[in-house]
């Protein structure tokens, strides 16, 4: 917890977040001066009240004037209610323009993150993710909504209060200008200490969701290995470390309440005293004492906020920041202004001296690998794990880009490509099969959003699905993912199959494809993928070498290098790394 420090934005950055904020606030200035001027509106009904409190309260207890008593009734309801709407309305307005305004963040935060790259997701933690889109955004709306009301009606009401107060008694307005500022620098300190302490313990908070993610999604392994007292243990150093900062936080605030009134009751002994000495001495009516005493329990939390105004500012901009940082995050994968149309595909594939080093890495994934794989073949990358397929896999779809050399589909350099454009052609089925909170039919038809249902059906089938799929209780309508029925991994993976099949792709990747399915099958698979091979360059990947027999070009990897070309026959009569890894199998 090393790098926890009081958030703090440097004053040139702090520039640069206010303005990209402040564009975020400005579709809805209308509003905003609406707000401002019902604040000022309070702010002048809070002096008046002050300014009126003093000469009726002596009218009424001391002169016993009935006529003012009369007036109150009516005269001070009227008030207290503009009082009252002028109130609403600005915290309403200013709460209002908080919403509208992380509602839009949140809105363009979700898009960004889909905008990105797939480099990002290889950097950034999802907790980490996480806990910026809900605590840090709590924290800027907070601030968007509370900044204009301490630094405009709250700045408002005071300057109102001390104009009444000078217009009444302008030596004694001058001795709580000390006074007040120095009851705000005293609050101001308490704040700062408590809000320290809160962001401090909102870092914890995201470290320990990060925790309970890690566990509950990899529940099974923590089991299977005993690994719940190490989890356990790792997580109460993390608990432990809250509750102190927590305790910290609590104990700034159990202390404030107390301490700030005491600190009033002293300020108000003192107006009292020296209210009293100036009432004797001649200086100063009853009627203006009780005005000021009015005004000091007015101000008071208007003091508060505005004492507390900075900090809250700096906290809510280290919170923009840590947002900001990702809106700022740029894709990886640039797609030219001029993509080139590839409306129509052969389905030609090329790598020419690709070369390919994970930026977090310092050895090199692919070296040197050229190849062609002509328009309608079937292509078979095999080799050691870690040797670099699945990494040609995502080159493919322009996951990221070769760091060296290129890859042409149809002669076109893929850096020419729209990525939309590309992946329109692709269809992709993975080890792991990603299955979306939504129904079977939803599931299958992700990259061909109106496919009918009679196509669905036959994709299915050919998927080796179909009777699975009716055998559930709602069928094609069934929810699936993680709020939804549970699926074995086989099953999972051939709906990934019905998925590639009905996007109808012109080129076909598959990722170990078939890897999670029992011998059966994975055959019946294995048939229907053949089955469906035709007019489309498939490039697969397969640990178990029977399922790339039939291909009519096997490449061979070893550590991101090219080892041998050719059928299977070819290479079993080459006598080479194939035929050690076939027998191997077999
Ligand atoms: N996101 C990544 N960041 C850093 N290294 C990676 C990443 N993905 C894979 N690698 C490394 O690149 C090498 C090739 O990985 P991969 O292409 O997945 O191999 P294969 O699919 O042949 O098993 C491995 O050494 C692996 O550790
Ligand atoms: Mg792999």
């Amino acid at each position: 917890m090393s790098d926890i420090k009081h958030p703090r934005v440097e004053k040139d950055r702090f520039k640069i977040l206010a303005r990209a904020l402040f564009a975020y606030v400005k579709p809805y200035k209308l509003r905003f001066i609406q707000a401002a001027v019902s604040m000022l509106c309070l702010a002048a009904i809070r002096g008046g009240v002050v300014y009126v409190l003093g000469p009726v309260i002596q009218g009424i207890f001391i002169d016993k004037n009935l006529a003012i008593l009369k007036l109150v009734l009516i005269g001070l309801p009227v008030m207290f209610i503009f009082r009252m709407a002028a109130e609403y309305t600005n915290a309403y307005l200013m709460s209002w323009i908080g919403q509208k305004v992380i509602q839009q963040i949140r809105d363009d935060l979700f898009t960004h993150i889909h905008r990105l790259s797939i480099e990002f997701y290889w950097r950034k933690r999802s907790s980490d993710v996480m806990s910026r889109v809900i605590n840090d955004l709590n924290n800027v709306q907070s601030t968007i909504q509370f900044i204009p009301l301490y630094g405009i009606r709250d700045v408002l009401t005071v300057t109102s209060l001390l104009g009444v107060l000078f217009f009444i008694n302008w030596r004694f307005a001058l001795m709580s200008l000390l006074v007040l500022p120095a009851t705000g620098v005293i609050l101001g300190i308490l704040g700062k200490k408590m809000r320290k302490a809160s962001s401090e313990s909102n870092v914890i908070v995201g470290e320990i969701s990060h925790k309970f993610q890690e566990s509950l999604q990899g529940i099974t392994v923590v089991k299977a290995f005993n690994y719940e007292d190490e989890a356990i243990r790792k997580f109460r150093v993390t608990n432990d470390s809250y509750f102190s900062k927590m305790m910290r936080y609590l104990r700034a605030t159990a202390l404030a309440g107390p301490l700030m009134e005491f600190l009033g009751s002293m300020i108000l002994i003192a107006i009292i005293y020296l209210g009293g000495k100036a009432i004797f001495a001649g200086t100063m009516t009853t009627a203006h004492f009780f005005s000021f005493v009015a005004s000091f329990f007015t101000a008071y939390m208007p003091l508060k906020n505005i004492a507390n105004l900075n900090s809250k500012l700096q906290m809510g901009m280290a919170s923009w920041e840590r947002i900001h940082q990702i809106l700022d995050e740029k894709p990886t994968v640039v797609v030219t202004s001029r993509p080139k149309n590839i409306d129509i595909l052969e389905g030609k594939l090329e790598f020419r001296n690709v070369n390919y080093k994970y930026p977090s890495r310092d050895t090199q994934v692919l070296k040197n690998l050229s190849l062609v794989i002509n328009p309608g073949e079937v292509a078979a990358f095999v080799g050691p794990s870690g040797s670099g397929k699945t990494t040609i896999i995502h080159l493919l779809l322009r996951f990221f880009d070769p760091v060296g050399g290129r890859i042409d589909v149809d002669g076109h350099d893929l850096l020419d490509l729209d990525t939309t454009d590309l992946r329109a052609h692709i269809g992709l089925v993975t080890q792991d099969t990603i299955l979306f909170d939504d129904t079977v039919y939803r599931n299958i038809t992700i990259g061909r959003k109106d496919a009918p249902m009679e196509e669905v059906i036959a994709a299915a089938k050919a998927a080796d699905a179909h009777d699975f799929i009716t055998a559930m209780p709602l069928g094609y309508e069934t929810i699936l993912g993680e709020r939804g029925i549970k699926l074995s991994g086989g099953q999972r993976q051939r709906l990934a199959i019905a998925r590639a099949i009905i996007k109808k792709p012109k080129i076909l990747l598959l990722d170990e494809a078939t890897s999670n399915l029992d011998t059966a099958s994975e055959q019946a698979v294995q048939a229907a993928i053949e089955k469906i091979l035709g007019g489309r360059t498939v490039v697969m990947v397969a640990h178990r070498l029977s399922t790339v027999k039939n291909a009519d070009r096997i490449f061979v990897l070893k550590k991101g290098e090219l080892a041998e070309t050719g059928t299977h026959d070819q290479l079993l009569a080459k006598g080479g790394l194939y035929k050690g890894l076939y027998e191997a199998q077999s």
